[in-house]
Formats: structure tokens, C-alpha cells, sequence
């Protein structure tokens, strides 16, 4: 059965209106995008499909593809607070309440279904690519004239104030704005930002995936933004600025006594190192010196494991070995950390030897298995005609 088929059979409706939202893999630029810091992302070919048909009721009937056995979950247009029960669709149905809250009406509801094919948890954004979906598709039905960066900051403050999770704007603008075969080089603080053609000639990147489940990583993913907003408050005792990245690592290391209480010192270090690293990479990238890019990504990933520390065991077999193997220019974690995904840049022609290897390496060291997946790139959201 198409996923037609299975949205007639599920709701005992034709679709009307078929929408694709792109995952994310960020290239670096990692946890400093809650610090006006520069990122480098990409929107990725895997995504989020989602069907949709009007209701006449005030009703809004969610169904997951990947989830056929919780079936329709069901909510009504008057009732939008956040609940437990309602699983996965919390996501969708904050953007209606956010929505609702900013005064928009909405005078009939929707059967929407989604299909997608992120492995969950893998740090490749399969959440914000459902709420970009979904802040999409509500603008595009009801005719709300709302502006696609608008939509960016609509889904991540859903992320923020009804789903509890304090993540900067990055994953959200790579979705909306993604561009296919280009990166996005963007400033989080002004939001300013550049499609950078994304040439790696004669190479590819790897997705290398964990598969270790993410546990605690929301409440450590919080943990990490208050230490930088907590040093950022000290340091704005001697310096007039508005985020960690405005900073240098000179003046954080002129100010290193200040920033004696836990990690502090090293988060913050961290932030600037990381913002500056990222600049240069652009511009490796851009004068297609792709050595020099890989020789950034490893340091971005050393960073994130000794300063930052939201590697752990699993990434960091993976990008260990990586970078151990001929023809492999570089590789890091991309998105959150603490499991999930990390990339490498390959030559094509070894690409093949090249996840043999690192399975195998992985499988003996972690005791089961990770997956590798060749990266396409892709478009930002949008409707399929
Ligand atoms: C998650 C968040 C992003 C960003 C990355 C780390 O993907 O959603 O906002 O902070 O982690 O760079």
C-alpha cells in the first residue's frame, strides 16, 4: 500500500495536500547556536512526509506512519495544552496552541498523517523537521500570510516553551531555508546567513549512526546552555556584551579566575573556540581547501569531547577510527551529541572500505551494531505537487 492508500484507509478520506520537510546534519558549528554563535548546517534528502485533509469539525486527527500501532490520536481545536497522553503529537499540536495564543482562528481541523524515515533520536532533527512541517502546512491551509522565518522562530519557541527543551534556533532555519547541494552558514545572533555551495568534489559524507539511545540528553542538552548562560552573566560583568560568542578567546582567557565554578571556564571556552573554528572552515570550504575543512572538524569534535564533554564512548569510537582510515578528511559528532550521529567526509572511492571498517571497529568495541548512511542534501520545506 502507498502512504495514499493508507491515508484513505486510515481516515476514510482523500488526501488533498501532501508536504516534505527535510531532516539536518550540521557540518560545525556545534552548541552555539544559544550563543550567537556562527553554524554551518545542511538540510538532508531523509524527512518528514505528511498528508493532510480538511475536517469540517474542530477536530484534529494525528496518525504516524511509523507508529501504526498507537492509531489515530485524537484533539480537539479548544483543547491544545501540552499532555503526556498524547505522545508524539504534543509536537504538531504546539503549533497550533502557540498559534492560537498569537490570535490566529481556526475554523475547521485536519486529518494529517506523517510518514518519516529519520531514525528517531539519532541527533538528525526528526523533531524540529515535524514541527517545521507542521508550522508549514497550518500556514499554507489556513492562509495565515505568516513570513518562512517567522515560521523558523514559531517552531523553535514551541521546542522551547511547550515541549521544554532549550535549544537554540539552528535545526528549525536549516529545515526551513535548507537548499539542495548547499550549506547554510548562519549567524544565530542577527540571523543573517549565506547558501554556501556545499562542492566536496571527489568526496562524500558518512552518516555514521550511534544507535545508542539518548536517555537523559534533553535535561543534559539544558544543563549545557545554562553553564553558557550562567558564564556569559559573569563575564558580562567586565565585558558590555550580549552572547558568549561575542567574545574572544582572549578576553575569556584574561577573565579565566571569574570562571572557577564547575566547568564553566571550559564551556565558555568551548563557545568562542568553536565560533572561530567555524568561520575558518566556511572559508576552507568555500576556497575549497578540503583538507583544512577536515582538519576542523576534528577539532570541533575534540572540543566537544574534552570541553564540552557530550561525546562519550560511542561517538567517539566512531570518530576515532574515522579519522584513522585513508582517505577520510575528517569527522565529528553533528547535532546534540550524547549518542546519535556523527559524520565524516570520505573519498568516494573508499567509501565502501571505509564503513566496512568503521562497522566492524564498532561493532567489536560497542557490542552492537552502528549504521552508515551516504548524505544527500536537500530543499527546506515544502509542498509536493
Ligand atoms: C540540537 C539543538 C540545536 C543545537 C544542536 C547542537 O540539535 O536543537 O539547537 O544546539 O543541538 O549544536
Amino acid at each position: 500500500m502507498n502512504l495514499k492508500q493508507v491515508f484513505n484507509e486510515v481516515f476514510n478520506s482523500e488526501v488533498s495536500n501532501e508536504y516534505f520537510s527535510p531532516g539536518r546534519i550540521n557540518l560545525i558549528g556545534e552548541h552555539i547556536d544559544y550563543s550567537g554563535g556562527v553554524v554551518l548546517p545542511c538540510a538532508i534528502s531523509i524527512g518528514t512526509t505528511v498528508l493532510t485533509s480538511v475536517r469540517p469539525d474542530l477536530k484534529l486527527k494525528f496518525y504516524s506512519h511509523n507508529m501504526p500501532d498507537i492509531g489515530i490520536i485524537e484533539i480537539d481545536l479548544n483543547d491544545l495544552e501540552f499532555k503526556e497522553v498524547d505522545n508524539w503529537t504534543n509536537y504538531p499540536k504546539g503549533i497550533f496552541k502557540l498559534l492560537k495564543d498569537q490570535g490566529y482562528n481556526f475554523d475547521h481541523g485536519l486529518n494529517i498523517l506523517f510518514s518519516g524515515n529519520i531514525p528517531y533520536g539519532s541527533g538528525l532533527s526528526s523533531s524540529a523537521s515535524i514541527l517545521m512541517a507542521t508550522a508549514f502546512l497550518v500556514n499554507d491551509i489556513y492562509n495565515l500570510n505568516i513570513e518562512l522565518i517567522d515560521l523558523v522562530k514559531l517552531t523553535r519557541k514551541v521546542e522551547n516553551e511547550y515541549i521544554g527543551v532549550s535549544t537554540g534556533i539552528m535545526d528549525q532555519f536549516a529545515i526551513g531555508f535548507g537548499k539542495y547541494a548547499h550549506a547554510i552558514l548562519l549567524n544565530t545572533n542577527s540571523l543573517d546567513y549565506t547558501y554556501l555551495p556545499l562542492d566536496l568534489k571527489d568526496n562524500d559524507i558518512v552518516i555514521m549512526n550511534t544507535n545508542k539511545k539518548r536517555g537523559l540528553a534533553d535535561s543534559a542538552y539544558n544543563e549545557r546552555k545554562a553553564s553558557c548562560d550562567r558564564a556569559l552573566e559573569i563575564l558580562q560583568e567586565v565585558y558590555p556584551v550580549e552572547y558568549l560568542c561575542d567574545l574572544s578567546l582572549d578576553q575569556l582567557m584574561d577573565q579565566k579566575d571569574r570562571l572557577q565554578e564547575g566547568d564553566l571556564y571550559d564551556r565558555a571556552y568551548h563557545a568562542i573556540d568553536e565560533n572561530e573554528r567555524t568561520k575558518k572552515a566556511a572559508s576552507a570550504l568555500q576556497n575549497g581547501d578540503l583538507e583544512l575543512f577536515g582538519h576542523y572538524l576534528n577539532a570541533s569534535h575534540d572540543s566537544l569531547r574534552d570541553k564540552y564533554e557530550v561525546t562519550g564512548f560511542e561517538l567517539d569510537t566512531l570518530q576515532d577510527r574515522a579519522i584513522s582510515i585513508d582517505g577520510c578528511l575528517g569527522a565529528r559528532v553533528t547535532g546534540a551529541g550524547f549518542g546519535g550521529c556523527a559524520i565524516a567526509i570520505v573519498k568516494r572511492d573508499q567509501v565502501e572500505h571505509f564503513i566496512e571498517d568503521v562497522s566492524q571497529h564498532y561493532l567489536e568495541k560497542v557490542g552492537y551494531a552502528a549504521d552508515f548512511y551516504v548524505a544527500q542534501t536537500g530543499n527546506g520545506t515544502h509542498r509536493v505537487n
